[in-house]
This record gives structure tokens, C-alpha cells and sequence, in this order.
């Protein structure tokens, strides 16, 4: 039986395209919000026995935590065979550890609430810092699907004689990994933050790159700080207006004009969250991660 696909609002266009590619059956769902501020769930379709899909990007994830968890247990409870989980953006993976008294670690809180409720866990490079591997955070089974592929070819068709900057640590394992399929040098900056909005990026000499158009890419794209700081300091050395490059468009309110503002010639990003700089499609890894996660449960 094929695989039902069940998007939660504002995933269509990606639930459009990964049902095409998985040749999955489309079920509607309706999530509304009771007059008191309470969720409201409903699977419009028969679930049975079906391996069930849940598609939801978890950007402003507390706008949407509640109603995805109670449409997993709409599906359980209607007898969906499996229920899994795709979130091409998975958010609270940057508080991985406690930083000071008091704190929760909401990686693992978060982690331990959506595998309680799913069976498997499809998502696009999570933000991987401290904790080095999906597996040590999430209990249930996962595939991460990888976009360096598709950015280095939107890099190849775009951008003439790049060099790719990944602006701190972090980025260094996106970043080399573009470099080498776009066959293109690269370089990491050292990234100092001091508090949500505060960040300083220190550049080091590009003299020898001078000619190459330089290629800022970063997993996500919150309040722009680490883009902004990034493409100030690139452009302080002399090189051309960067190419910015976002895996997760988060954006909080005024970061793109910001970015624009200090003088990114061009902003990309992937369609992990739905966002007007949107040009890199990531259906295809995303189908590939679901399949084997579709074969493993399959038994094959
Ligand atoms: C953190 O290390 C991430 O890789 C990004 O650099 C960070 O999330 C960007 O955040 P912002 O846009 O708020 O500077």
C-alpha cells in the first residue's frame, strides 16, 4: 500500500513535490485553534494500517509543537501502521547543553517529546555542534538529508570563480564539504557571540583569493548577525560582494533587509522553510532520506 502524506499547514509545496517523488497518496488534515487558544486535529482520510507521513518544517516551533504532536496521536489512534516524522527543519538543536544554572538542555527535552510520539525522523543537516550525531539525541530512527549537493550545484550555474567562507567552527563541516563538490578553495572564520544580536566574526587574510567571488554559507539564518558581521569583514579585505547562502531560511523580522543592507549582492537559500529568498530545492534529498527510512520499516 502506498505511503499517505499528511502535510501540516504551510508544507504544501513541499508536500506537493515529495509526494510526487515517493509516489505517496496525499491525505488532507485540518489544524485550527479553538477560540480559548486550544488545538484542533482531524485526519480527513482513513489511515488504517498506513505507513502515515507527517510533514512539518518546525520553524516558530512553539506556534506549532502542540498541534503536530496531537495529529501524530490522530493518526496512532485511527491505526495508522507507523507514524514518521519530516521536519526539514528541526528546530531547538542550538541549546545543547546547559550554558548556565538553571537552564534546560531543550535539545533533549525537545527530542525526547517528538519520539514519543513518532516512529522514525527525517530531517535536513540538523544543527550538529556538540552533540556530534542525530543518534545521540533522538531514541527513535532517523536519516538526515544532506544538502550540500544541490547548494554546490546552484554554486556551479551561479557563481563565477567562488570561494566558499563558512563564518565559524560550526560551519567548517558544510562548508568543506561544498568546496570540494563545487571544487572550489575554502576558508573558516573565528566567530566570538556575546549574546543573541551580538557577534563579531574575525576575517583572515583573502589577499590571495582577490578575483574570487566569495560564497557565505551557513546552516541557519536567524537574526542575520553572523552573515552581516561575515559579509562586512569579507568586504573590508577588498573582495567582491559576497553570495549568501542560508540552508534554513529562518529570518527573524528585518534580518533579510539587513544582510541586503550590508552588502550581500545576492541571498539564497533552501526550501526547508518557506522564505522569499527560496531557490535551492532539497524534494530530492529529502525522498531519498524518507525511502530508506519507508524500506527499513518495510522490513526489506
Ligand atoms: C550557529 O552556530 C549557526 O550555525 C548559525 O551561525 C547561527 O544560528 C546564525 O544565527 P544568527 O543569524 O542569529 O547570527
Amino acid at each position: 500500500m502506498k505511503p499517505l502524506l499528511l502535510a501540516m499547514p504551510g508544507n504544501e509545496r513541499m508536500a506537493d513535490a515529495l509526494a510526487a517523488a515517493l509516489t505517496a497518496d496525499r491525505c488532507p488534515v485540518t489544524v485550527r485553534h479553538f477560540p480559548d487558544g486550544e488545538s484542533y486535529v482531524r485526519i480527513a482520510g482513513d489511515v488504517a494500517g498506513r505507513e502515515t507521513i507527517i510533514l512539518c518544517t518546525l520553524d516558530r516551533p512553539d506556534q506549532k509543537l502542540v498541534a503536530l504532536c496531537l495529529l501524530a496521536g490522530a493518526a496512532r489512534e485511527n491505526g495508522s501502521s507507523r507514524v514518521g516524522l519530516v521536519a526539514p527543519y528541526l528546530a531547538y538543536m542550538r541549546q545543547d547543553r546547559r550554558f548556565n544554572d538553571g537552564e534546560a538542555t531543550s535539545a533533549r527535552h525537545v527530542a525526547r517529546w517528538l519520539g514519543a510520539q513518532f516512529d522514525w525522523l527525517v530531517t535536513v543537516d540538523p544543527h550538529l555542534h556538540r552533540i556530534r550525531t542525530l543518534a545521540e539525541l533522538y531514541g527513535i530512527p532517523s536519516q538526515v538529508a544532506p544538502a550540500a549537493g544541490a547548494i554546490a550545484e546552484w554554486i556551479c550555474s551561479n557563481v563565477r570563480q567562488p570561494l566558499l567562507v563558512g563564518p565559524d567552527e560550526e560551519s567548517a563541516q558544510w562548508v568543506a564539504d561544498v568546496a570540494g563538490r563545487v571544487g572550489a578553495p575554502h576558508v573558516v572564520l573565528t566567530k566570538t557571540r556575546r549574546g543573541d544580536r551580538d557577534v563579531s566574526v574575525s576575517v583572515p587574510q583573502l589577499e590571495r583569493w582577490k578575483g574570487h567571488t566569495p560564497v557565505l554559507v551557513d546552516d541557519i539564518v536567524s537574526t542575520a548577525r553572523t552573515m552581516v558581521e561575515t559579509v562586512r569583514g569579507v568586504r573590508e579585505c577588498g573582495m567582491a560582494d559576497p553570495v549568501c547562502i542560508a540552508v534554513h531560511a529562518i529570518f527573524a523580522a528585518g534580518a533579510l533587509g539587513e544582510l541586503q543592507d550590508a552588502g550581500a549582492a545576492r541571498v539564497v537559500s533552501a526550501d526547508t522553510v518557506v522564505h522569499p529568498t527560496n531557490s535551492i530545492s532539497l524534494a530530492g534529498p529529502l525522498a531519498i532520506a524518507i525511502r530508506e527510512m519507508l524500506e527499513a520499516g518495510s522490513g526489506r
